[in-house]
């Protein structure tokens, strides 16, 4: 009986640990400022709520939404200069899911 309790356990444990994944044709869909998804490296980010945050910092992130936004996020789009520690870790609270390439 034990047994049959563990291997429920490892079943419901790996169905709810996998993560989501997005395509490019999912992600391009998020392309306004109602719902904004960019992709940067492997792992898809819903910013929308972020966009006016980063509106204050005197930069308008939403031409980025639906886009694989890698190189603009590490070089601050074409200033060159990268994004801090800080803005990193709070990048991670938007994460919805890993990038799938098809
Ligand atoms: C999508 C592409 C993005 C571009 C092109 C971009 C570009 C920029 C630019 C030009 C600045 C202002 C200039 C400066 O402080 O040096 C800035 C600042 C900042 N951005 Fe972004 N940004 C993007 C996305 C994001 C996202 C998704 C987050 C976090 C969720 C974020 C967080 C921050 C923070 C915290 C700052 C203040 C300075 C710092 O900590 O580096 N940005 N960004």
């Amino acid at each position: 009986m034990v047994k049959y309790f563990v291997i429920f356990g490892v079943c419901l444990l790996s169905v709810l640990g996998e993560e989501k994944t997005i395509s490019m044709e999912e992600l391009r869909l998020h392309n306004t400022a109602v719902s904004c998804w960019i992709l940067i490296e492997k792992s898809v980010y819903d910013v929308t709520e972020y966009i006016t945050v980063h509106d204050s910092l005197r930069y308008d992130i939403r031409k980025w939404c639906g886009t694989d936004s890698t190189k603009a996020y590490s070089k601050k789009d074409q200033s060159g200069k990268s994004h801090s520690k800080k803005a990193d870790l709070l990048l991670r609270k938007y994460k919805i899911g890993l990038y799938r390439l098809n």
